[in-house]
């Protein structure tokens, strides 16, 4: 094969690769099981006497130095394909309509093939959200450096880049990018060199505290803890893979990962004044209430809305407003007018340990 010819193969690829996750996240079971994402172990006192008038509940937050009308982001899912290129639009479309943040999948393709770039740019139909581009920190390791991050912060007019640490789902892809050494190295110059702000995120195991600390010391602007109790990306690959180890090897860790809450509590701890995105395995607002009262400041949902992003119009406008109604609605049910009180609340009580 041509030297020409070698990086469009791979990004078809990548292409294909893009439609079976989401094949699979919509038709296999992927969840972890584990002991869940630990937000059970958490419950709200509740007040009697809330003192509010419901309507008056204010949710709005800020990210990325705009102002936000929720604290909700969509992670990271998806694009360079045309299915992908469907659901980022309808996703955007919804989170201008109802304030949300929203992350793009890998800009990875669109950087190695160029014409699939047109499934990233849902600017226009999202002029005023936090958007984030998408990319592999492993890919620093692979000949992707502060340019080809520039190129897709540009293609995607993105307000910041998040890199995803997926080291376990990258070994469990048969083809996938296995060294992550030296990253913490790059992913410090990548901050210093970069105009834009950087952040890290997990796919489905977590970051811890001390984890959290090594990379805000290096530079990092916020920490989206993406911890256990959601999709397991080793059960995904494991659909994928050709390779009997793999297929066999990933029953051993389907309680791999650092539970989501646990993961907030640690890294609010460890690093008190960064930004904490909390998701994984978070699928309504009730839980989103008990991640900012743990420390959190954006909450984000993955796989819970890639169903309703290929559903009807009003089932998807449906999925954006219960969760915002869960979030006041405990808010109310424990007397926080604001989301500044509610991370200052003194009625979220741990009952299981
Ligand atoms: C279909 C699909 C594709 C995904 N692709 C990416 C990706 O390209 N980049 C990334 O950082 N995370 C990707 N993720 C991981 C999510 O951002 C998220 O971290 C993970 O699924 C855990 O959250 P959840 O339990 O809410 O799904 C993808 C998730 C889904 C469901």
């Amino acid at each position: 094969m041509s030297e020409e010819g070698r990086p469009a193969r791979r990004a078809l690829d990548i292409g294909e690769r893009k439609n079976q996750h989401i094949d699979i996240c919509l038709n296999e079971d992927v969840e972890g099981r584990g002991e869940g994402t630990g937000f059970d172990r958490y419950r709200f006192v509740h007040s009697a006497l809330p003192e509010l008038d419901f309507r008056a509940i204010d949710i709005g937050a800020a990210f990325l130095g705009k102002r936000t009308k929720t604290p909700f982001m969509i992670s990271s899912m998806t694009g360079g394909t045309d299915e992908a290129g469907r659901i980022n639009v309808r996703l955007a479309e919804m989170a201008e309509r109802k304030g949300w943040s929203m992350g793009l999948g890998s800009l990875r393709a669109a950087i190695e093939q160029p014409e699939r770039a047109a499934s990233f740019r849902v600017r226009r139909f999202a002029p005023g959200i936090p958007l984030l581009a998408n990319l592999g920190a492993a890919q620093l390791n692979a000949g992707f450096g502060a340019d080809e991050c520039r190129q897709a912060m540009a293609l995607a007019e993105a307000d910041g880049l998040v890199l995803h640490l997926n080291g376990m789902q990258e070994l469990f892809q048969d083809e996938g990018d296995v060294d992550f050494s030296g990253l913490l190295r790059r992913i410090e110059r990548l901050c210093r060199d970069a105009e834009f702000p950087v952040g890290v995120k997990e796919v489905g195991f977590g970051i811890d505290g001390a984890t959290a600390r090594r990379l805000t010391d290096a530079g990092v602007s916020f920490v989206d803890v993406a911890g256990a109790g959601g999709t397991s990306w080793i059960e995904v690959e494991k659909y994928r893979s050709a390779d009997p180890v793999r297929r066999e090897a990933a029953h051993a860790f389907l309680d791999w990962g650092i539970p989501t809450a646990e993961c907030v509590v640690g890294v609010r701890a460890a690093v008190p004044g960064t930004t904490i995105v909390a998701s994984g395995g978070m699928h309504n607002g009730v839980d989103a209430a008990k991640a900012i009262a743990l420390g959190a400041n954006v909450v984000s949902y993955g796989r819970t809305l890639l169903a309703p992003a290929l559903g009807t119009d009003e089932e998807l406008e449906r999925t954006f407003d219960r969760i915002a109604f869960e979030l006041r609605a405990a808010m109310f049910g424990i007397g926080a007018g604001d989301l500044d009180r509610l991370r200052r609340t003194d009625r979220l009580a741990k009952v299981r340990w």
